[in-house]
């Protein structure tokens, strides 16, 4: 089986980027088949920090075909000015060379941003803290067969006919908001200039990687967001609007659910949450300061601070479960070096109740149960080889993979790209 998957166990921001682009080193295409610029995965390039929200981790690899599929939302005014920013930094793109976009992938439009924003206002104090960045409604407009996909893009006939249709229900909606109808005109230009400058990275992207399978090609697939974060398997409704885990990837790309073999699940040795929702071995207080500033946690798209507290083992668990995580893969355990103990939580008290199942509901009433391991204080960030960890780190390690039941083949120890122990 040529063909796996990299997959947040959590709420996102496990530190995906980094291990998308370790593993690209042995893929032929990286895939993204979900979400959209909401997500922002992370690539230390020449000792600078860069972030990629729509084009997949691969783009730093030369000889690796990067796709958008289909299950992603593109905001093409966004995408425009992504390519410019990477270009500027020197990573050669070209489009229908090195960057595909599928055409069927569903367009978000700048009206998609004013909804998001009002449907957050309307939520008052229930907001789901989303990134703000048109993804719901988008989906929303695939989902109600109202959608624009970036294949009309460049075809200003059936684009027309799109818009109209879009129009005709969004822009009495947006001055029931009080904000200004969407000059149709403008707009259609906008996108047909847009649509020229990727008309060739424009194509069928599922017949693209349904040949590359059929040739024994290596596909690495990009998951956006976390199993935590899935429409369907997360916390709803504090969730995202797109099938975040690995279930996303057959509709996302048009690929069958059985050409996926491996899964990594990438988990760090702590948990965290940006926007709202339960989580229920979060922190507070001064060591939840004293993690968020170690691990430097906040959110790489909005710059939000991430909420932080210890790993817990039900849910990762059942993220791993969901995904059919089959290699796990940890990262900055080098945050945790200095707090000891390390608390884990191993099971859930629902009224008095001990649990180890991730329910469904009034997730924000269950009391974490913990067991506590001995930390460590050695700086890690150096460490290459597994055996050369501090005894405690390796104990760290081990533990997690009993309690999760799957074992650890990366660990990462810093943000750089060789700070990485394999095993
Ligand atoms: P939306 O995806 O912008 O609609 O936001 C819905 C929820 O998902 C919010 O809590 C966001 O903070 C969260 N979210 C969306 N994308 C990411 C991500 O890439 N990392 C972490 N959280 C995310």
């Amino acid at each position: 089986m040529t063909t796996s998957c990299v997959t947040g166990l959590l709420w996102g921001d496990e530190g995906k980027g980094k291990i998308i682009d370790l593993l690209a080193a042995d893929a032929d295409y990286v895939v993204r088949y979900g979400g959209g610029h909401n997500a922002g995965h992370t690539l230390v390039h020449d000792g600078e920090r860069l972030v990629l929200h729509l084009v997949p981790c691969g783009i730093r690899r030369p000889d690796v075909i990067n796709v958008i599929a289909n299950g992603v939302v593109v905001d093409p005014f966004h995408l425009a000015r992504e390519l410019d920013a990477l270009r500027g930094h020197g990573f050669a793109i070209e489009l229908g060379e090195n960057l595909l976009i599928s055409e069927r992938c569903h367009v978000i439009l700048p009206l998609h941003l004013h909804l998001d924003a009002a449907a957050e206002s309307m939520r008052g104090d229930g907001k789901l803290g989303t990134t703000g960045r048109g993804i719901g409604p988008a989906y929303a407009d695939r989902a109600t067969r109202l959608g624009l996909r970036m294949g009309d893009l460049i075809r200003p006939d059936s684009l027309r006919v799109a818009l109209d249709r879009q129009l005709a229900q969004k822009n009495p909606m947006l001055t029931s908001f009080g904000a200004e109808p969407v000059d149709r005109d403008g707009l259609l230009e906008e996108l047909i200039e847009l649509g020229d400058g990727f008309r060739v990275g424009i194509l069928d992207t599922g017949h693209v990687l349904r040949e590359a399978v059929a040739q024994n090609k290596r596909i690495l697939l990009e998951g956006a967001q976390g199993v935590l974060l899935d429409v369907d398997h997360g916390t709803y409704p504090y969730v995202t609007s797109s099938n975040a885990s690995t279930c996303g990837i057959a509709p996302g790309t048009g690929l069958a659910p059985a050409t996926i073999g491996t899964i990594h699940g990438v988990v760090k040795a702590y948990s965290t949450r940006v926007g709202e929702g339960p989580f229920p071995t979060e922190l507070s207080g001064d060591t939840a300061d004293r993690l968020r500033t170690a691990g430097n946690e906040f959110g790489s798209t909005t710059g939000r601070p991430r909420r932080c507290g210890w790993f817990d083992t039900v849910a990762v668990n059942y993220a791993r479960a969901v995904s059919g995580t089959t290699d796990l893969v940890i990262t900055n355990l080098d945050v945790l070096s200095g707090f000891d103990p390390l608390p884990v939580c191993v099971a859930y008290d629902i009224g008095g109740e001990r649990v180890d199942r991730f329910p469904a509901f009034d997730l924000q009433a269950v009391k974490p149960i913990y067991e506590e391991l001995p930390g460590f204080t050695e700086d890690i960030t150096g460490v290459r080889r597994f055996d050369d960890l501090p005894e405690n780190a390796r104990n760290y390690i081990r533990a997690l993979e009993g309690f999760v039941g799957v074992r650890a083949g990366v660990i990462s120890i810093g943000p750089g790209r060789d700070q990485v122990i394999r095993r």
